[in-house]
């Protein structure tokens, strides 16, 4: 049942029942009141007719009392009269009464007998009357007669129904305006805000998105919105935290097997290359042996010269798996960061002309010192700065720039902490999507064989990580990547983190 249905009912029934209860007192009560008054003009009626009977009598003009008799009937309310001798014998009555026998001889005879007027309720045909008795006397007070008035009490009945019908009337109006007046309070100030609430929790809870309702006044209504929309962003909260949550779980998941997968590869790198490297050793000193035998011997010189080059780049490999499979703790020391990218940057000039790639440095003056292994950064630098060049083969820009500003730890996502970040963007071949999730891993190259070992992202990853850093990576396919270095100032050590990889393009 709705709201308003149901308050109406509250509101009617009892208000009905009252306004019934009351309408009944009053039509009772109304009911007395006149009847009293009729009773009232009865007595004054008889009294009247008993004093003119009384006077006709003692002047014996009887004619004159019959003429009474006819002339108060039909007055006012008055149906007709009768008249008895003193023995109680009906000696006159108005023409109206006749076909109506006396009822009343009891009551006459009580009149006669102690002289009092008596009044009687009855119906003289159809219609209800009330009549008075009373006794007539001479002037010496002794008995003559009696006389009955008779008179309509129709006329009541007529009273007390319109007193029904007004209050009835009453009734039916102030129920049809309480109804109208719940009805229309209901529909404004609770139906309709409530549809348009339940209008909004659907599409919260189609979209299961943080949808807010709107708010509508300070009514019990207008809490109960402000309520829900709580407890909606309690709910979204709850939902943004397990998510985080999840996000980092399978993060450091990710960082685990990842670490676990390094730690093998390293073991195996390093016993790799010192399986290869005693006889490389070996093949390398005969060939410069042979290279010193053969000197002069174009041919034959030739040949050991390639498989020299050969050995060298065999060597480089070794030397570059090595590096990745010790992976030891860095030798910290007071740096000034700007200053080990100088010194790369220096190093690199010569291959920058040659691949006519334009060389943009910015740094911010006063980077802060650093506590790090410089060998190590520059190693990183020189990794990245390698990389950004290979990847623009028809030349470009590379720009690299160094700053000290806050930065967010994605691995432990909370109050940022002061960084030196360092940045080389290039505008070269960018990272295929399918390749960016591997570029850190070892081993992985997408370059000719024997000029990528797949190493320096695995060994600059792994250098970071020891200075408690993290990478941050963006490329845009044919349009250049960016990779920077976050080193965290004052950062004694760090845990290993997967990179995160944003895909812009
Ligand atoms: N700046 C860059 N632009 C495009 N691709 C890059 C860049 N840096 C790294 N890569 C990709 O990541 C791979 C791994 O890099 P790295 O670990 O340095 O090994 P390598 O340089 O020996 O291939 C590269 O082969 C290349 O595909
Ligand atoms: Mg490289």
């Amino acid at each position: 049942m709705k709201i308003g249905v149901k308050l109406t009912l509250w509101l009617v029934l009892p208000l009905a029942a009252l306004a019934v209860v009351i309408g009944y007192m009053y039509q009772q009560r109304s009911a007395e009141l006149l009847r009293e008054e009729l009773s009232k003009e009865g007595r004054a009626i008889a009294l009247v007719v008993q004093v003119a009977a009384e006077d006709y009598l003692r002047d014996r003009q009887l004619a004159d009392l019959k003429l009474l008799v006819d002339r108060i009937t039909g007055y006012e309310r008055v149906l007709g009269m009768r008249l008895f001798d003193k023995d109680g014998t009906l000696t006159y009555q108005s023409a109206t009464l006749e076909s109506f026998p006396f009822a009343h001889r009891s009551e006459l005879r009580g009149v006669l007998a102690d002289r009092a007027p008596r009044e009687v309720h009855s119906a003289v045909g159809n219609q209800p009357t009330i009549g008075f008795i009373f006794p007539l006397l001479d002037n010496r007070r002794r008995l003559i007669g009696a006389a009955q008035v008779l008179q309509l009490e129709s006329y009541m009945q007529e009273d007390s129904r319109a007193t029904t019908r007004f209050i009835l009337t009453l009734i039916l109006a102030m129920v049809a305006t309480t109804v109208a007046i719940v009805l229309l309070v209901t529909r404004f100030s609770i139906a309709r805000p409530i549809k348009a609430l339940v209008r909004s929790f659907r599409e919260v809870g189609a979209r299961g998105a943080p949808t807010r309702v709107p708010v509508r006044g300070s009514d019990e209504l207008g809490r109960l919105a402000r309520e829900f929309n709580g407890m909606c962003e309690r709910l979204e909260a709850a939902r943004r935290s397990l998510e985080g949550e999840q996000e980092r779980r399978q993060e450091a998941e990710q960082r685990l097997r990842n670490a676990d997968r390094l730690a093998s590869l390293g073991r195996l790198a390093a016993g790799l290359a010192h399986e290869i490297g005693t006889p490389l050793n070996v093949i390398s000193g005969r060939t410069d042996a042979l290279l010193r035998d053969f000197a002069g011997h174009e041919v034959v010189e030739k040949r050991l010269r390639i498989i020299s080059t050969q050995i060298d780049r065999i060597v480089r490999i070794v030397r570059d798996m090595l590096d990745f499979a010790r992976m030891k703790p860095p030798r910290r020391s007071p740096i000034r960061p700007d200053a080990a990218l100088r010194t790369v940057l220096d190093l690199l000039e010569l291959q920058l002309q040659e691949r006519q790639v334009k060389l943009v440095y910015t740094s911010q003056p006063d980077l802060p010192v650093l506590m790090a292994d410089e060998g190590q950064l520059q190693q990183v630098f020189l990794n990245l700065a390698l990389n950004a060049l290979d990847a623009m083969e028809e030349g470009g820009t590379l720009r690299v720039t160094a700053r000290e500003a806050l930065a967010v730890d994605p691995r432990q996502p909370g109050t940022p902490q002061p960084c030196v970040i360092v940045a080389f963007e290039d505008t070269g071949a960018g990272i295929r999507p399918e390749d960016r999730d591997h570029v850190f891993d070892p081993f992985f190259t997408t370059k000719p064989t024997g000029k990528g070992s797949g190493l320096g992202l695995a060994v600059s990853y792994g250098i970071i990580e020891e200075h408690g850093g993290w990478f941050d990576l963006v490329s845009h396919r044919a349009q250049g990547t960016q990779v920077t270095v976050y080193l965290p100032i004052g950062a004694e050590s760090g845990e290993a983190g997967a990179p995160p990889v944003h895909e812009v393009a």
